[in-house]
C-alpha cells in the first residue's frame, strides 16, 4: 500500500433526474476506497459532484418550465442528501455551474487552443442528446446510437479538438502506464479503439445556450463532455494550488471511478485535452460494469430507476453498502436483487458478524467477566488461537491486497474468512462448556481471542460499513475509528484491546427481518415477492385469522427495534415470543423502552450533514448525554436549546458520522413538517414517560 496522498473521484453526474442505484455505486466504491486509503494512513481528498449543463438539461429544464440554473439548483440537494444517507464521506462537491469550475474550464480550453490543437470548422453528423455524444454513421445501430438511445442529424458550425494528433502519444502513454486503466479488459478495448485512430472531436455547439460560452467566439458553447471532465482539476482549485501538487499526478494518486459507458471519454479524450494542455493526465481510470434490476436494465422508459435511499432506510445504510460492494464484482457487470440483498443481510451480516458479536459481548463476556475485556495475555497463543490469529492476519493482508488493488468484492471475500473462522473457533473452544465448568483462565483466553477478532474486523470493515464498525467498536468499548491514529490503522498487531476495558453490549447489529417484515419491505420497496415468501404469506394470513386459542405463533427470536435516528423513525420490532398472537404487546414489551424527558442544554449542527444535529440532553439523575437527531432540515439547532423533548434513553449506542449517538429523540412528521414531542409544563428532566 503506498501511503501517496490519494485523489478518488465520481462521475459527475447529470441532474436530469434524481440520484439511483447505479449513482450510489459508483459513489459508495469511492467512499469505500477513500475511507481505506485512510485507515493505510494516507491523506485522501474524495470529490463528487454534479454535470449541469448541455442540451439533455436545457431540454428536461424547459419540459418543467423553469430556467436550467433554476432547474439544477433545485436538483442538487437531492443529490447531496443522498451521498449523506449513504455515509459517503465526500470533501468536496463541484457543480459545473460554478465560478471556479467554469473559470477553470475556460482556461483549459485557452490552453488547448494555444497549442494549437482547436480549429473552427464545421460539424455533420449524428448526435444522441441522451448520451450527449457524437456518432458516426458506421457507429450507429438500427438507426440508434450503439448504447440504444435516439440520435438526431446535426449541421452546425463547431470548434473541433485535433484529438487525431494524439493517437501515437496516447498509445504511448498506455505502454508506459500498464495500469491506466482497469479491469485490463477494458483497457484493452480503449487501446484497440486508439488503434484504428482517432478523428478530431467536435467541443462547441451553436444551437443552444446552455453550456460555459467559448473564449472569444460567445456564439458557442463547449461540448459539455469538455466542460465536464475539467471538473476532476476544477475542483483543486486548478494546477497552481497546493491541492493540485499534493493529490495529482506526480505526487498523488488520483483515480477517477466511471461506469464502462463513459470509459471513453474518461481514458482516452480527458488524457489527451490534459496533454494538449500541458498537464499530466491521472493515475488511473477504474471502469465499473453496469447494474440490472432484478434481472431488468433501468430506463426511462420502463421508468425503473431504483432509488438508493428508501432501501437504505428499509435495511440500513451499511447493509445496502456491504451487498452492492460484495455481491456485484467490480468491473463486471452485475444484478441488483432485494432477494440476494436480504439473503445476504440475514447470512453474511446477522448470521455471521452479527451473531458472533452478540454471542461474545452480550452473552459470555457480560456474563463471566462482568462486561469487562478479559484478562488474558494476547500472546499466549494455543493451537487454536495461533491458528485464529494466523488467518486474521492472512485476512488482513489480501483484503488489504484487494483494496490496494481496487477489488472490494475480493476484499470482503477475504474479511469473511475471519468471520468464519472467529465463528468456528467459537463452536470448538465452547465458552458456554469453559464458563459451566469454572475453567475461567481458559475462557478469558478464549474471549479475548474473539473480542480481539471482533476488533480487526471493526477495522477493515469501517471502509465499507462506517456506522456498523463503529457499533462494534462501541459494544468493545472502543470509540469511533480515528483513522489517523495509529490503534485504528489497518490492523497488523494482535492484543489492541486492554483487559479489564468495559465492554458495552447492545442490541443485535443486523437483527432479523420476520417474513412479515419482509414482506413490507418488498411492499415498501416495490420489489418482486419471492415465491417462499408467497407461499408462506397465506399460512401466515391463515394463522392470524384462527382463533387465539388455536395454534400458537411460532416463536421469534428476539429483537431490538430497528431504529433510525436520522429520520427519526421506527420500524416495529418482531414480536417477542411472550407477546400475544393479536398483535398487541404487554406491559413488559413497554417497560423495555426507557422513556424520558430531556432538557436540551446544547445545539450544534454536525458538520458536512444538512440533517442531522448533535443535541446534548440533561437526563436529570442519568446525567447529561450526546444524542444525534436527524431533524436539522426542520429546526435551528438555537431553536432547540432549553426546550424540553422525550428520548429513548436505553437504545444502544450508535455511530453515525463519525460521532456516537446515545439515544433517540422521538418526533411525529407528516407533509406539514416534523415536530419534536414535548410536554407543555416544565416538567423536571430526567423523569420517565409514563
Ligand atoms: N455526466 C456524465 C459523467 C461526467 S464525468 C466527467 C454521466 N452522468 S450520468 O449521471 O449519466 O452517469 C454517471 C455514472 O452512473 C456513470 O459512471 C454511469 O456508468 C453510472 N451508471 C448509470 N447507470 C448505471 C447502471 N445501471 N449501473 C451502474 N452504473 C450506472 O455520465
Amino acid at each position: 500500500m503506498t501511503t501517496r496522498p490519494f485523489y478518488v473521484t465520481t462521475p459527475i453526474y447529470y441532474v436530469n433526474g434524481k440520484p439511483h442505484i447505479g449513482h450510489a455505486y459508483s459513489t459508495i466504491a469511492a467512499d469505500v476506497l477513500s475511507r481505506y486509503a485512510r485507515v493505510r494512513g494516507a491523506e485522501s481528498w474524495f470529490l463528487t459532484g454534479t454535470d449541469e449543463h448541455g442540451q439533455k438539461i436545457e431540454r428536461v429544464a424547459a419540459e418543467q418550465g423553469l430556467p436550467p440554473q433554476e432547474f439544477t439548483d433545485r436538483m442538487i440537494p437531492a443529490f447531496r442528501s443522498c451521498w449523506e444517507t449513504l455515509s459517503c464521506d465526500t470533501d468536496d462537491f463541484i457543480r459545473t455551474t460554478s465560478k471556479r469550475h467554469q473559470d477553470f474550464a475556460v482556461e483549459m480550453w485557452k490552453r488547448c487552443e494555444a497549442s494549437g490543437d482547436i480549429y473552427l470548422g464545421e460539424y455533420e453528423g449524428w448526435y444522441s442528446v441522451a448520451d450527449e455524444a457524437f456518432y458516426t454513421e458506421k457507429e450507429l445501430v438500427d438507426g440508434r446510437a450503439p448504447t440504444g438511445r435516439p440520435v438526431e442529424r446535426v449541421k452546425e458550425p463547431s470548434y473541433f479538438f485535433r484529438l487525431s494528433n494524439y493517437t501515437e502519444k496516447l498509445l504511448a502513454f498506455y505502454e508506459a502506464n500498464p495500469t491506466f486503466v482497469r479491469p485490463e479488459g477494458r483497457f484493452n478495448e480503449v487501446k484497440s479503439f486508439v488503434r484504428e485512430g482517432l478523428r478530431d472531436l467536435s467541443v462547441s455547439r451553436t444551437t443552444f445556450r446552455w453550456g460555459i460560452p467559448v473564449p472569444g467566439a460567445p456564439e458557442h458553447v463547449m461540448y459539455v463532455w469538455f466542460d465536464a471532465l475539467s471538473n476532476y482539476v476544477s475542483a483543486l482549485g486548478g494546477d497552481d494550488t497546493d491541492a493540485y501538487r499534493k493529490f495529482w499526478s506526480p505526487n498523488g494518486r488520483a483515480m477517477h471511478i466511471v461506469g464502462k459507458d463513459i470509459l471513453r471519454f474518461h481514458a482516452v479524450y480527458w488524457p489527451a485535452f490534459l496533454m494538449s494542455a500541458g498537464l499530466p493526465p491521472p493515475a488511473q481510470v477504474w471502469s465499473h460494469g453496469w447494474m440490472t434490476v432484478n434481472g431488468a436494465k433501468m430506463s426511462k422508459t420502463e421508468g425503473n430507476f431504483l432509488p438508493p435511499e428508501p432501501i437504505a432506510e428499509a435495511v440500513g445504510t451499511d447493509a445496502l453498502r456491504y451487498y452492492l460492494m460484495r455481491d456485484i464484482a467490480f468491473g463486471q457487470d452485475g444484478d441488483f436483487s432485494h432477494a440476494n440483498l436480504l439473503a445476504r443481510y440475514h447470512g453474511d451480516l446477522g448470521n455471521g458478524l452479527g451473531n458472533l458479536l452478540n454471542r461474545m459481548v452480550s452473552s459470555i463476556v457480560a456474563r463471566s467477566f462482568e462486561g469487562r475485556v478479559p484478562d488474558a495475555d494476547p500472546r499466549t497463543l494455543h493451537g487454536l488461537e495461533a491458528e485464529l490469529v494466523q488467518t486474521a492476519e492472512r485476512a488482513a493482508r489480501r483484503a488489504g491486497a484487494h483494496l490496494d488493488d481496487s477489488e472490494p468484492h475480493r476484499a470482503l471475500e477475504a474479511v469473511w474468512e475471519l468471520v468464519g473462522a472467529a465463528n468456528k473457533y467459537v463452536d470448538q473452544t465452547e465458552p458456554w462448556q469453559l464458563a459451566k465448568r469454572g475453567e475461567t483462565a481458559r475462557l478469558a483466553e478464549v474471549c479475548y481471542a474473539v473480542l480481539e477478532s471482533l476488533r480487526w474486523l471493526a477495522t477493515m470493515l469501517w471502509p465499507f460499513m462506517p456506522g456498523k464498525a463503529d457499533e462494534i467498536r462501541a459494544q468493545l468499548g472502543l470509540t469511533p475509528l480515528l483513522p489517523t491514529v495509529g490503534l485504528d490503522a489497518w490492523p497488523s498487531a494482535w492484543g489492541g484491546l486492554t483487559p479489564g476495558a468495559r465492554t458495552r453490549p447492545g442490541a443485535p447489529i443486523f437483527p432479523r427481518f420476520d417474513e412479515d417484515q419482509q414482506r413490507s419491505i418488498y411492499a415498501r420497496l416495490g420489489a418482486p415477492l419471492p415465491d417462499a415468501l408467497k407461499a408462506s404469506g397465506d399460512v401466515a394470513a391463515a394463522r392470524k385469522s384462527a382463533p387465539k386459542n388455536a395454534e400458537p405463533r411460532p416463536k421469534a427470536p428476539e429483537k431490538t427495534p430497528v431504529q433510525d435516528a436520522a429520520t427519526a423513525s421506527t420500524v416495529t420490532p418482531t414480536t417477542a415470543a411472550a407477546t400475544p398472537a393479536d398483535g398487541t404487546i404487554t406491559i413488559d414489551d413497554l417497560v423495555k423502552v426507557d422513556l424520558r424527558l430531556g432538557l436540551v442544554k446544547a445545539a450544534v449542527r454536525v458538520p458536512k450533514s444538512d440533517k442531522l444535529l448533535e443535541l446534548t440532553v440533561d437526563l436529570g439523575e442519568s446525567g447529561e448525554r450526546t444524542i444525534l437527531a436527524g431533524i436539522g432540515k426542520h429546526y435551528e439547532p438555537e431553536q432547540l436549546v432549553g426546550r424540553r423533548i422525550t428520548v429513548v434513553a436505553n437504545l444502544a449506542p450508535r455511530a453515525m458520522m463519525g460521532r456516537m449517538s446515545h439515544g433517540m429523540v422521538l418526533a411525529v412528521s407528516d407533509d406539514q413538517g416534523l415536530s419534536v414531542l414535548s410536554p407543555d409544563k416544565e416538567i423536571t428532566p430526567g423523569v420517565k414517560v409514563k
